[in-house]
């Protein structure tokens, strides 16, 4: 009787085993396409002012996934999206996204846009949170390589304080920085090799 229960129960946990992986990602998949929607099949966001969520470290798609969730980051666009997504499913997304490869934009540069862009991110120590390749780390997301549009939009918001819910360090760091100097650290964070 009790070697029949033991037979019973490991049957039971090998299967629970071989199910999960496919449970996971029967789940995820009709996400992962509403997302793409706006992100990006492939994570680069293709619509002007949508970002790119590919290669972003870890720790920051989390948190601004539950942010966004729990409304203290207002997204209209992304009203409902995450309503009952468990903390299990926001980590499968992060790790998801995380691991996509970057694709920088292809746009020409301006060169005497990139250069003063490249002097002015190094001159206001943007490196000094968001690495100086400009690929972030922890919950500092990565710039490198992210939409020319939506870096200056954010960017914008930042200066503006109308980043609700957003980490107030960045609306120090760039108070007072004129439209022109933004436009430009813009232009160039978006070519710096990813
Ligand atoms: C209808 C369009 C839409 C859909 C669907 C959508 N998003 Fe978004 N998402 C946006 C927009 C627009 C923003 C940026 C808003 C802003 O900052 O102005 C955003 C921001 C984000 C951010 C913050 C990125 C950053 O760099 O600050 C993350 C993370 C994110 N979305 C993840 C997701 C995930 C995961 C899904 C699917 C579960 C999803 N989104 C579905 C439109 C959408
Ligand atoms: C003290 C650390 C720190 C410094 C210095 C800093 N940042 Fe940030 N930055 C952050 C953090 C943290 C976030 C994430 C904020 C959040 O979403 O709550 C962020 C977010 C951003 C975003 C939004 C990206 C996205 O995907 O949503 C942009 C753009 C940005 N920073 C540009 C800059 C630029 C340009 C500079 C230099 C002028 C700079 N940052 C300096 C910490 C910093």
């Amino acid at each position: 009787m009790r070697r029949r229960l033991d037979l019973r129960v490991w049957l039971w946990f090998a299967l629970v085993c071989l199910s999960a992986p496919w449970a996971h990602s029967q789940t995820l998949a009709p996400r992962l396409a509403l997302c793409g929607a706006c992100h990006g099949a492939d994570g680069n966001s293709q619509i002007k002012d949508f970002p790119s969520l590919a290669g972003q470290p870890r720790v920051f798609l989390e948190n601004q996934l539950v942010l966004i969730r729990e409304g203290m980051r207002d997204i209209p666009a992304m009203k409902g999206t995450l309503q009952g997504v468990s903390d299990a499913e926001i980590t499968a997304l992060a790790k998801h996204y995380a691991a996509l490869p970057v694709k920088a934009s292809t746009a020409p540069a301006d060169a005497t846009l990139f250069e003063r862009g490249r002097r002015l991110s190094s001159e206001m120590r943007c490196g000094i949170c968001h690495l100086s390749d400009y690929q972030g780390r922890e919950q500092m997301p990565r710039l490198a390589g992210q939409r020319e549009d939506y870096l200056l939009h954010s960017m914008r918001q930042f200066r503006t304080n109308q980043a609700v819910g957003r980490d107030t360090q960045m609306a120090a760091a760039l108070y007072g920085v004129s439209d022109d100097d933004l436009r430009a650290m813009a232009h160039y964070l978006a070519r710096v090799s990813p």
